[in-house]
């Protein structure tokens, strides 16, 4: 081979780049792959297959790194959001959509499978939690080698409180107003609103609870329902 085909064909395997401000990097090896970035980036942003999207509002923020590879994938960031992390899809068809006024303070989200991720608007997520809707490898039983473990999506709903170093396993549902303490493995499609879940694996451990984003001994009736109002969150560290 001479040297210019062996230079071409080194040249199509390197990935478009493009830089975003105020500091992150887009490498994209694939085709009509979209990316709306509006808001404060500062990432790397990794694209394999084609027909992905990955949206972030102006007055939303995002540090780490975003990977998706496949096909027709999307990765949906609402107005107001906060994100520290690291978002992986891998597969085809699949969304991760967060919803306004959510923040991460770290969090390594895994969508693979066909199964979305789907979280509901003013959450707010600790450190060190993990969400994935999918195990990655197989649980198989021996006598006819089915699989056990099937991958299956996770929902949370509006106003959910993440307590620090969770695992939100496949097929998770959490409804609004709960809260997840700390270092818990949530696996199981909750129904029931305003619940604290806790322990491993979690479990309704206090009812008709809600929580707040500040810190005083007694809050009024208003404040308790305050996140119904739709209103932009303050985002105090968590
Ligand atoms: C969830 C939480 C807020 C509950 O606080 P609390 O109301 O004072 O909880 P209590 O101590 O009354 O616990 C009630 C029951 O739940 C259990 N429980 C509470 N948190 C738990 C947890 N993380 N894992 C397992 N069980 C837990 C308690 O052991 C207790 O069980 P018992 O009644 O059998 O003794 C707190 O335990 C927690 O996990 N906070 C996370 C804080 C965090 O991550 N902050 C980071 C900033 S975002």
């Amino acid at each position: 081979m001479n040297f210019f085909k062996r230079a071409g064909r080194v040249f199509r395997t390197l990935p478009r780049l493009r830089f975003w401000r105020p500091f992150a990097v887009q490498l994209d090896w694939g085709h009509d792959n979209v990316v709306a970035f509006k808001g404060r980036l500062i990432a790397t942003v990794r694209l394999y297959g084609s027909g992905n999207r990955i949206e972030l509002p102006e007055t939303s923020s995002f540090v780490g790194h975003i990977t998706v590879r496949g096909r027709g994938n999307r990765v949906l960031i609402g107005e107001n959001c906060r994100i520290a992390g690291e978002l992986m899809i891998k597969g085809s068809n699949q969304t991760i959509s967060i919803g306004e006024g959510t923040t991460f303070e770290s969090v390594y989200i895994v969508c693979l499978e066909r199964c979305d991720v789907t979280i509901g608007r003013w959450c707010m997520f600790s450190r060190g939690i993990e969400m994935r809707t999918s195990d990655a490898h197989s649980l198989i039983r021996r006598r006819d080698g089915r699989r056990l473990n099937l991958a299956a999506p996770v929902v949370i709903g509006d106003h959910v409180w993440v307590g620090v170093g969770a695992l939100i396993s496949k097929g998770t549902v959490i409804p609004d107003d709960c809260v997840v303490g700390a270092k818990s493995f949530v696996n199981k499609a909750f129904s029931e609103t305003s619940t604290l879940l806790a322990g491993t694996p979690a479990t309704v451990v206090k009812r008709g609870i809600t929580w707040n984003r500040g810190r005083k001994r007694r809050f009024s009736n208003d404040e308790m329902k305050a996140w119904r109002v739709e209103e932009p969150v303050t985002h105090d560290q968590a």
